[in-house]
């Protein structure tokens, strides 16, 4: 049966243009998380806590907001009212950017399921360290995890990624519970391209070195497009440089969901993407014990505890949430 949310709001949602619905989605919770009233209103979607202690943070419920929602942060009291059991914003690159041009965001119904290819269109590191300066002294900081995920600007060539995230990392390290290095956007030319031997090594051992003081936990964010012995590659750099956390994964490139006549450029997510992601959790909890951060598909508990069976220690919602809207979190975590 359809939620309060699907029947009424998602109507009105879906009738605007994909990218003119999350500007109203996003402009609101920004306002909201400025008054103390509508901050409150947004509790009653609040699930019952369920904590959970992953690489020495403790989350009050194992789901998350995955990157993207909120690119710059502008919302983060709003997404601890809704009921988040953490936060990750970004990608956040060191330079702001535009993005690519629109349309960008696309919507498959049918197939819950959307394409984007955003491009990072964010305010950059020194706005949102600013913002998030700012919050903080405004005593209204989340009392839930905040992830922040750095990726690398479009105007950056990929031989020199690794100055660019030790840029975004130096300034917004000192608001993260823990980092995000998002190595596997399709929207980047080049970007994944990071998650191979040598590149991936050299990023991380500079991350490590910017890492000593006040020492952070480090999470690494994975494309589901990877091949076995890619995969195979990727888990063992992680392990060498004492990685934390990985989030599995991205969007795929794979877009044989799709029907070619409605296809579009871009990262396929949601309810298409679900199995496979599925697969490389499973495929990387049976090789290592780096705790495994599932995104890919999760819309309803039976979706999430696939993600929890096949190893995941925390989970992180996007198109779900898009789809199901804010009922979602309380739905899942009840029932787990
Ligand atoms: C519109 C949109 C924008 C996204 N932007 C980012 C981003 O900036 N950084 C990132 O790491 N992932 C980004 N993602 C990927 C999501 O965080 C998530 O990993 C992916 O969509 C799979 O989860 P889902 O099926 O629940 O959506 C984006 C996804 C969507 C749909």
């Amino acid at each position: 049966m359809k939620n309060a949310y699907e029947r009424f709001v998602r109507p009105l949602l879906f009738s605007l243009h994909p990218e003119t619905a999350h500007h109203f989605a996003i402009g609101t919770l920004r306002h909201a998380s400025h008054v103390d009233l509508a901050l409150r209103t947004l509790r009653i979607f609040q699930p019952p806590p369920k904590p959970k202690t992953v690489f020495g943070l403790t989350f009050p419920n194992p789901i998350g907001l995955a990157a993207g929602f909120d690119k710059s942060g502008v919302a983060l009291p709003a997404w601890e009212a809704l009921g988040f059991g953490f936060i990750e914003i970004g990608t956040v690159t060191a330079k702001a950017q535009p993005g690519n041009p629109r349309p960008r965001i696309f919507r498959y119904p049918e197939q819950q399921a959307l394409i984007n290819r955003l491009g990072f269109n964010n305010d950059g590191a020194d706005v949102v360290a600013e913002r998030l300066r700012k919050l903080r002294e405004s005593g209204r900081w989340p009392r839930v995890p905040v992830g922040i995920n750095i990726g690398k600007s479009k105007v950056t060539p990929v031989e020199e990624a690794t100055s660019d995230y030790r840029y975004s990392f130096q300034r917004l390290h000192p608001f993260a519970d823990y980092i995000a290095l998002n190595i596997s956007s399709p929207n980047t030319p080049g970007l994944r391209s990071l998650q191979t031997r040598e590149p991936l090594s050299i990023l991380l051992r500079a991350i490590r070195e910017e890492n000593q003081t006040a020492r952070k936990p480090i999470v690494i964010k994975i494309a589901p497009d990877l091949s076995p012995a890619e995969l195979e590659e990727m888990i063992a750099v992680c392990e060498e440089n004492q990685v934390d956390g990985i989030i599995a994964t991205n969007t795929t490139l794979d877009h044989s969901a799709i029907s070619p006549r409605q296809n579009q450029e871009g990262g396929l997510s949601g309810e298409p993407l679900r199995e496979r992601s599925t697969a490389f959790v499973r495929s990387i909890t049976t090789r290592s014990t780096i705790p495994v951060i599932a995104s890919g598909g999760i819309f309803n508990v039976e979706s999430a505890r696939e993600k929890l069976g096949a190893g995941a220690r925390l989970l992180q919602v996007y198109t779900g949430y898009i789809y199901r809207g804010p009922g979602l979190l309380r739905e899942i975590v009840e029932q787990l």
